[in-house]
């Protein structure tokens, strides 16, 4: 062994790792130098062959040699990891500014329920006018969604609102007018609420009838409230839904909870359609409440919220809208 063997195995070592054109070709060229069983290993290993004269300084020739091909698959390695990177990037490089392409998209975008975009823009509407969006349960006391509401035991005004009863005396609620006496319960006058919400009752179904629907009710409790304000709520809010000034009209109506009591129709496509029943809040309810009606009152609104859906998107069965069938929603996305 001479120096002459060390600098030839240097130049075909560094040859082989310069060649080197992926990351697993230039692993096992390292390790065929640098290995156990390595070519630089091997030449180490028979130091014994060479001229103990030589020994010494061949000896530290092949430890740098050997350093020196480390660094220099090190930096190869780096190199490849670098290229195998920029490659892939190449690849999978998304132009975020394309328009997405308009079939796989439709298949599988969802869309927003016409219940909830109507509840929504009635939300906002609500919110621009002072009023709180609030909430209350599905599954109501007799209290709330009786009782309180001036529709004692014995009243015929519950045949009316028959619903499903639960075994501990329980009931789904039939209308979210419930949520009337919670408010009151809760907060303090003067106050302004809305309350969405899903409705149940025992219903002979077709068309117009659903054993579950939405109902958004309303309430404002003040000094001084008058059956103009009433109105005055009731054009606003209608303004805004339909995008125009409506014709209505309002009649006397009967629920217990209110006095007077009126329901609100809209001339829509030719005829008379029921939409608002609504009132001045009973004192009764408010002494229920904990609130003196004497220093207060106000007026309370029950929308039909899906058949406002129903009219506003010419929806003929009311069935439709709970009815998860995709042919449906999909003409709403
Ligand atoms: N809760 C009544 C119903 O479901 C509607 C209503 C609400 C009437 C508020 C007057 C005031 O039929």
């Amino acid at each position: 062994m001479t120096k002459e063997t060390v600098e030839e195995l240097r130049r075909t070592s560094i040859a082989s790792i310069e060649a080197a054109d992926s990351l697993d070709q230039l692993d096992s060229i390292r390790r065929g130098i640098v290995g156990k069983k390595g070519s630089v290993t091997q030449l180490l290993k028979g130091m014994g062959s060479a001229a103990p004269e030589l020994r010494k300084e061949l000896g530290s020739l092949i430890n740098e040699l050997k350093k020196e091909l480390e660094q220099l698959a090190e930096s190869r390695r780096e190199q490849l990891a670098r290229a195998a990177m920029d490659e892939r990037l190449a690849e999978e490089w998304i132009d975020i500014s394309l328009p997405v392409g308009a079939k796989p998209a439709l298949a599988g975008r969802g869309g927003i329920h016409p219940l909830t975009r109507v509840q929504r823009e009635l939300e906002h509407i609500f919110r621009g006018l002072g009023f709180t969006v609030v909430d209350g349960p599905e599954v109501e006391t007799d209290y709330c969604n009786f009782e309180a509401l001036n529709i004692p035991d014995t009243h015929p005004a519950r045949d009316m609102q028959d619903t499903f009863f639960t075994t501990c005396g329980h009931l789904l609620r039939t209308h979210t007018s419930s949520i009337q006496v919670r408010s009151l319960q809760r907060l303090s006058p003067p106050l302004r609420i809305v309350a969405p919400g899903r409705c149940f009752r025992y219903e002979r179904l077709d068309a117009s009838h659903e054993h579950t629907f939405y109902q958004m009710e309303g309430m404002m409790i003040d000094r001084d409230v008058n059956v103009g304000h009433l109105i005055y709520f009731m054009r606003t809010l209608l303004r805004e839904i339909f995008g125009s000034e409506q014709k209505i009209r309002l009649r006397p109506g009967y629920f217990p909870f209110v006095e007077p009591g009126f329901e609100l129709d809209i001339w829509f496509q030719g005829r008379w359609l029921e939409l608002l029943p609504c009132g001045l809040v009973h004192p009764k309810v408010l002494e229920f409440g904990g609130i003196d009606p004497k220093e207060w009152n106000g007026f309370a609104f029950g929308l039909g919220l899906s058949r406002l859906v129903m009219s506003r998107f010419q929806i003929d069965d009311i069935r439709h809208l709970q009815s998860g069938d995709l042919r449906f929603a999909r003409q709403f996305r």
